[in-house]
């Protein structure tokens, strides 16, 4: 899964109207959690208005769909090889432009309109279908490492022209690959590695506050095959499945009362309280279960200081994992692909690429959180401004060529996994 899944960035929290509460300033066991959620909220939900908060019929539509009935012909758009050649001529305006990566957008990186409209024709299925698109033809072994992060970033612009900016690191387009075993700078000793850096199995999520679609450009599919698969649930069937099987589980995701750990600019853990499940204002539901920010990864421990989890929150994660596992799809899947995922609508997950026998899996991607303004979803009021602040933001745009810091850019910061 790409699933890449670390947890996902969070941004600046100044903006945002969901509870925070510095670490420093949290005693579990205390009763100060809640009066730490009343403060810097306004006001909480109460435990009885979140049961009543439950949807109570099944969500249907494409959305809601079984891995058994998904075919790779449901979500491959294929591109001519003329179609090729006018990305090729895009790729070489945009660089005889001079333009740094932030600046590409539609008008930067042309296309002929057929093209244009072939693409934007895939926010359609990502908004309102089954919410996966791979964009497939690309020959990635005809760009070089800039060209590859320009062909990407121009094709999602004509499909969902917003770009997501981590608020620690400005970092736009991440590197997912296997740096554990880089030789590790002074600088970055005791540093820790966040999971898209890391070529361990991520369970089912969908990653935090990071945008409404995910994006990944395959650099390299990686040379060991069958390791490093992605898989995809429906959260609409997951939710749907929950409620004929353990309904209480939903009430759990749906309480505002989650641990999150939220690292800041300077590293200090914050304690977020807040749900695992939203509904928006015209009743679709978003699942945003991931386990980093609950439960810490190998190389980066969740704080000795952060509350655990209670029965019911674990009891909720294994059940989700299950029922994702029980109703997922593994993604087709070749070198150059562009994939699109519907990050609110979509859990992800990964196998291991670890290689073995002391071979490194070169598997290698690229990531952009994107979001198509005209089509996105409008997000539940209460934390409508964490879900945006990752577009709506003056933050400078960030796009390494090469992944040469994978500690001191991605690690530590928030979210995915
Ligand atoms: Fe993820």
């Amino acid at each position: 899964m790409s699933l890449e899944l670390e947890w996902g960035f969070i941004q600046p929290l100044q903006k945002a109207s969901t509870p925070t509460a510095a670490l420093s300033d949290f005693h579990p066991g205390s009763s100060n959690e809640h009066s730490l959620f009343d403060e810097a909220d306004g006001h909480s939900i109460s435990s009885a208005s979140v049961a009543h908060s439950i949807h109570p019929d099944p969500l249907s539509g494409p959305m809601a769909w079984y891995g058994k009935n998904i075919k790779p012909t449901d979500y491959i758009v294929r591109l001519t090889s003329s179609e090729l050649l006018q990305i090729r001529a895009a790729v070489i305006h945009f660089k005889l432009l001079k333009l740094d990566c932030s600046q590409i957008n539609k008008t930067t990186f042309p296309l002929p309109a057929e093209l244009s409209a072939k693409l934007a024709e895939a926010s359609v299925q990502l908004h309102d279908g089954i919410g996966i698109v791979v964009i497939r033809g690309i020959k990635a072994q005809s760009y070089n490492a800039e060209e590859s992060v320009i062909a990407f970033t121009g094709v999602t612009a004509h499909i969902c022209p917003d770009r997501a900016t981590d608020y620690k690191a400005y970092m736009t387009l991440t590197h997912i690959r296997d740096a554990s075993r880089d030789p590790v700078p002074k600088s970055a000793e005791g540093i820790g590695l966040a999971a898209s850096k890391l070529p361990e199995a991520l369970k089912f999520h969908a990653d935090r506050f990071s945008g409404d679609v995910l994006s990944l450009y395959v650099a390299d599919s990686g040379n060991i095959s069958g390791q490093g698969e992605q898989y995809f649930a429906s959260s609409w069937t997951v939710y749907n499945e929950l409620l004929k099987t353990e309904p209480q589980v939903v009430e759990t995701l749906q309480k505002d009362d989650w641990p999150w750990e939220v690292k800041d600019r300077d590293g200090v853990p914050h304690l977020h309280l807040g749900p695992a499940m939203y509904r928006t204002p015209d009743g679709k539901i978003i699942l945003q279960l991931v386990h980093a920010p609950l439960k810490g990864n190998t190389r980066i421990p969740r704080s000795a200081h952060m509350p655990s989890l209670s029965k019911s929150q674990e009891h909720a994660l294994q059940v989700v994992e299950e029922t994702a596992r029980r109703v997922s799809m593994t993604l087709d899947h070749q070198r150059g692909d562009i994939q699109l995922f519907h990050n609110l609508s979509l859990m992800h997950a990964r196998s291991a690429y670890e290689g073995g026998d002391n071979k490194r899996n070169t598997r290698h991607l690229l990531r952009l959180f994107l979001r198509d303004p005209e089509r996105c979803w409008e997000k539940p009021e209460k934390y409508a401004d964490l879900f945006n602040s990752p577009f709506d933001n003056d933050f400078p745009q960030t796009f390494p060529i090469i992944d040469d810091d994978p500690w001191r850019k991605t690690a530590g910061s928030l979210s995915h996994g």
